[in-house]
Formats: structure tokens, C-alpha cells, sequence
């Protein structure tokens, strides 16, 4: 079998340094694109990598030129929802210009396979829980707009240049890998697990709740943890999806379980043994009360499930990497 070359842009960050490795695993070789606003150099140490920035097509037709590269995996994106409402520019530049450049080169250079990663926030305010993919796209903020724009333009692309893509709706992504030593290590950290774990370690005073007067069984927000190497794996069935001569599509990727920010701080309680002092604060604006993902057209159509559903293993493989690394990454 020939060896397939991919470009993983955006591989030094969190999500795409986990698939990186599974991808590696399964036999692709992987060059990993990356401008390092974000991600982190050691997180992907032993790869092949490239600095640079999905905007500069000259740089990346000649990766994709000299390296010999037959799919992209675009992970490279900006991805703070609160950060998009301060700052759309940022979004829209980084997000659909730095997007569509990418897409550009790729169309350019006859690549024909493309997975994309977009978000839960494509969906906006859920009409009803579970959501699954035929949900109407709402989003209520930049973050999920720009997610939408690059679905829609790999749809068009598809019909008009036989690109074909899967876009794959990240709902909440946590945890740290099984068997190596990397881990979440976002600047600034908003992300509910590792604050959480955070305050554990007494770096925080305390969590803020963001609100307790939702609909919800204990009135704090509820949310689908999935955990990333869940997430990595349906990259790689996604891309043996396309390589097999699978259509254009999309897939939600949740555990379908809803946990509360309070089932979080107790089970994170129970991981580490320690005390996770936390009190309410306001809602955080944009913030819906419920999103859960259906994962049943993934699982139906290609076979994935998540096989790390118990929200303590998740907590457990954060609290290993966190307590290993506080300081993340840079001082390790
Ligand atoms: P991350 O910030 O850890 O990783 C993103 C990486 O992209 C970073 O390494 C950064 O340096 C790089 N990057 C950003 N702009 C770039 C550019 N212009 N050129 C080259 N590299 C660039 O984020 P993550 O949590 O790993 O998220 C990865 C993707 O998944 C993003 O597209 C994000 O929107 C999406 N997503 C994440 C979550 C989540 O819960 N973390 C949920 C849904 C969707
Ligand atoms: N939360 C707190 N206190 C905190 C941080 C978070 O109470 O200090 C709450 C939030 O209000 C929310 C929950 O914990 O109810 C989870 O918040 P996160 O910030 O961890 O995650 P979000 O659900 O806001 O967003 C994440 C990704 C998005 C993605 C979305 C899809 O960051 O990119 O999941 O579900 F779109």
C-alpha cells in the first residue's frame, strides 16, 4: 500500500497534536503546519513540522508541493467564543480568510480530501436535545459563524471542484492523551475541565460557576465532554471515509451524555482527592443552558463511538497531564 502523505495544519495545538500521533500510528506519514500563535512546539517534537501560517500560500503550495501531500486535516483556527464577540476580526481573518487561502492552494495543487474541524457552535441555542447534524445552523457568535462559512464553501466546493470534505463538530473536547505525555494547554485557559483541575492545584482560588438558574437538574449549564483521543480517532475513520471514495458530509462528535458544571467539579473532586473551591457567578453571555450531541450518524454511517465515556477516566487523564505539567508545556 502507498504511503499517504497528509498536512495537518494546526498540529501543535491540542486537538490536532493528539490526531497527529493516532494518524502516525495508523501508517500516514504527517507533516504538521503550524504558525505556533497557539499551539506549542514540544507537543509535537519528533514530527515533521513546518512553522508557518495557512495565510501564506506561497509557503504552503510549496509544503504541499515538495512534501508530496495527498489530504489536509485543518485544525489551524482561532477558537475562543468569547474572544470572537471582542474581536471578530481576528475570527473572520484567521478563521474564513486564513480558511479559504488554505483552500485556495489546496484546489490549486489537485488535492482531493479534506477534514475539516468545525464545532457544536454551528448549531447556536438548541431547538431540542440531542442535536444531530439535520439542526438548523444558528450560530450566536463570530466563532460559530466563521465554522458555517468554511461548511458551506467546502459544500460548494464539492459541486463545483469534486473536493471532498467532512466536517466534523467538535462538541466539548477534554481530556489528555492515553499513552503519551501531552495534554490541553490553551492561553488563556477558559476551558471549564482544566480551570477546574486548576483550582485543584491551588493555582485558582476558585471556580466560578457561570450561572445556577438554568433549566437543568442542579440549575448549572450542561454540556457533552468527549474525550481527544475520541476525537482524533474519528479523524482517522473520516479520512479513510474520503480515501474509500466516501461523498462530502458532516458529523457531530459528543459522548451524548450531558453533564452539569456541579457533576464536573464533584467528579473532579473525586479524581483528585482534593477540594475544588467554586462559587456563582452570572451566565456567561452566549452560553446556552444544554447542548448534547446525537453521535448516531458517525456511528451509523462509519462505525465510531466514543470509548471513553465515564466523565471520572476523562478528569483522570486531565488530572494526570495537568498535575504533571502546571505550568503546561513551556516549563515542563
Ligand atoms: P488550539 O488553539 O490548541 O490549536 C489550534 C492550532 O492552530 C494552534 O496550534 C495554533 O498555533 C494554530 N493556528 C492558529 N492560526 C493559525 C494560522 N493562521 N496558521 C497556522 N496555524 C495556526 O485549538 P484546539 O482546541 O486544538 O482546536 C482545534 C480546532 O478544533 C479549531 O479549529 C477549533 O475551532 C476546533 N474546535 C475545538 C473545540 C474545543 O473544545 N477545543 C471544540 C470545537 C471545535
Ligand atoms: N464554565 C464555568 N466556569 C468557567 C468556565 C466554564 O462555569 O470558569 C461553564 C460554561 O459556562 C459552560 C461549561 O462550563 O457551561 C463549559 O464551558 P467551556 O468554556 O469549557 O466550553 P463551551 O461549552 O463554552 O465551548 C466549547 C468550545 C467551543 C465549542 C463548544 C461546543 O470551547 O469551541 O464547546 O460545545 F464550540
Amino acid at each position: 500500500m502507498r504511503i499517504l502523505k497528509v498536512l495537518v495544519t494546526g498540529g501543535a495545538g491540542y486537538i490536532g497534536s493528539h490526531t497527529a500521533r493516532q494518524l502516525a500510528a495508523e501508517g500516514y506519514e504527517v507533516v504538521i503546519y503550524d504558525n505556533l500563535s497557539r499551539g506549542h512546539r514540544e507537543a509535537v517534537s519528533g514530527f515533521n513540522f513546518v512553522r508557518g501560517d495557512v495565510r501564506d500560500k506561497d509557503r504552503l503550495r510549496r509544503v504541499i508541493k515538495e512534501e508530496g501531500i495527498s489530504a489536509v486535516l485543518h485544525f489551524a483556527a482561532n477558537s475562543q467564543v468569547g474572544e470572537s464577540v471582542e474581536n471578530p476580526e481576528l475570527y473572520y481573518e484567521n478563521n474564513v480568510a486564513g480558511g479559504l487561502s488554505l483552500l485556495s492552494v489546496v484546489l490549486e495543487t489537485g488535492i482531493k480530501y479534506f477534514i475539516f474541524s468545525s464545532s457544536a457552535a454551528v448549531y447556536g441555542e438548541p431547538q431540542y436535545v440531542p442535536i444531530d447534524e439535520e439542526h438548523t445552523l444558528n450560530p450566536t457568535n463570530p466563532y460559530g459563524e466563521t465554522k458555517v462559512i468554511l461548511e458551506r464553501a467546502l459544500a460548494a466546493y464539492d459541486k463545483a471542484y469534486n473536493l471532498k470534505s467532512v466536517s466534523l463538530r467538535y462538541f466539548n473536547a477534554c481530556g489528555a492523551h492515553m499513552g503519551e505525555d501531552i495534554g490541553e494547554d490553551h492561553e488563556p485557559e477558559t476551558h471549564l475541565i482544566p480551570l477546574v483541575l486548576k483550582t485543584a492545584l491551588g493555582q485558582r482560588e476558585q471556580l466560578i460557576v457561570f450561572g445556577k438558574d438554568y433549566p437543568t437538574k442542579d440549575g448549572t449549564a450542561v454540556r457533552d465532554y468527549i474525550h481527544v483521543d475520541d476525537l482524533a480517532r474519528a479523524h482517522v475513520i473520516s479520512l479513510k471515509y474520503l480515501l474509500d471514495g466516501g461523498e462530502t458530509t458532516c458529523f457531530n462528535l459528543g459522548n451524548g451524555n450531558g453533564f452539569s458544571v456541579l457533576d464536573v467539579i464533584k467528579a473532579a473532586e473525586k479524581v483528585t482527592g482534593r477540594k475544588v473551591p467554586y462559587k456563582f457567578g452570572n451566565r456567561r453571555p452566549g452560553d446556552p443552558a444544554i447542548l448534547v450531541a446525537s453521535a448516531e450518524k458517525i456511528k451509523r454511517e462509519l462505525g465510531w463511538e466514543p470509548e471513553i465515556t465515564s466523565l471520572e477516566r476523562i478528569i483522570q487523564s486531565a488530572w494526570e497531564w495537568h498535575r504533571k505539567h502546571p505550568t503546561g508545556f513551556a516549563k515542563r
